[in-house]
């Protein structure tokens, strides 16, 4: 029944069920299509995301199958057909907004308590941890639905459509903070391990004028002003470390230092 494999992650692969669906099968212990399914059957209607179809269980694991959608995800889009980064940038942003136009399911975890259990585990100096967890103390909760893990390659770029994939981390929150960690992964996270020395610098002058984009068309399309953006960067900086990726370490800490260092004003 099931057919080509069409993506493998750390928790789940994808593949093709019958013509109209996908099935994404987690794996064993990941419990990750909770979140998902919940996210996506509050969006259902809404365009913004595939259809949950059913869920189902194939050699004991659970799989969801989703309406597949055509087209192809953001990041390679962007690698292949690099002029047109100022309207992937706006579809971004604007897709981000549809989103957070969804009321949060109620069983969904808060994602501030997500955010402080990350920052907990995360590798960082005592201060700088204290730090992070005092600014998301004064931080308040939402109850709009947040992706928890919104970038291009979870967005899939059809000629007639525009949709967010992969909910496993969703949560109730309110929309900064995870435009926040949008923001922290186009800015900060490193080009994909591999990528020839010399494209290099022309990936990251790409990527922070992409990041510049987003941001601009994601306050301006915003329909209420953005609430203490600052502060929900520097507590998702922190809760990053907590995903040991040693290439970035460095960056985000140095970040936090900054910005702890800086006088209040
Ligand atoms: N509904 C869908 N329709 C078509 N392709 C999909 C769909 N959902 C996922 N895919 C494909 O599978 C890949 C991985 O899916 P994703 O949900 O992002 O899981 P992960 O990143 O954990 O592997 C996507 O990049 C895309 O190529
Ligand atoms: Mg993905």
């Amino acid at each position: 029944m099931i057919g080509a494999k069409l993506g493998a992650g750390r928790e789940a692969d994808v593949y093709e069920w019958d013509d109209s669906t996908v099935v994404k099968l987690y794996r064993a212990g990941f419990l990750g299509h909770r979140a998902e399914a919940l996210a996506l059957a509050k969006l259902d209607g809404r365009g913004v995301a595939p259809k949950l179809v059913d869920a189902v269980e194939c050699d004991g694991r659970t799989g969801l199958v989703l309406e597949r959608l055509g087209g192809a995800d953001m990041l390679s889009l962007l690698q292949r057909q690099p002029w047109r980064v100022l309207g992937l940038a706006r579809a971004l942003a604007d897709a981000h907004l549809a989103v957070h136009e969804a009321p949060a399911p109620g069983d969904l975890p808060e994602l501030r308590q997500v955010l402080a259990s990350r920052i907990a585990d995360a590798v960082l100096p005592s201060h700088l941890r204290d730090y992070a967890l005092r600014v998301l103390d004064a931080l308040p909760d939402g109850d709009r639905l947040c992706h928890g893990d919104y970038h291009p390659g979870n967005v899939l770029v059809a000629a007639d459509r525009v949709a967010v994939i992969d909910w496993p981390n969703a949560a109730r929150g309110v929309p900064e903070a995870d435009h926040a960690r949008t923001l922290l992964l186009l800015r900060w996270t490193d080009p994909q391990p591999g990528t020839p020395l010399v494209s290099r610098p022309l990936i990251t002058a790409g990527r922070s004028m992409f990041a510049h984009r987003y941001a601009r068309a994601y306050r301006d399309r915003s329909l209420r002003r953005l609430r203490q953006p600052a502060s929900w960067l520097v507590v998702q900086a922190a809760a990053r470390l907590a995903e040991g990726i040693e290439v970035e370490q460095n960056t985000l800490i140095g970040f936090l230092d900054r910005t702890h260092q800086r006088p209040e004003r």
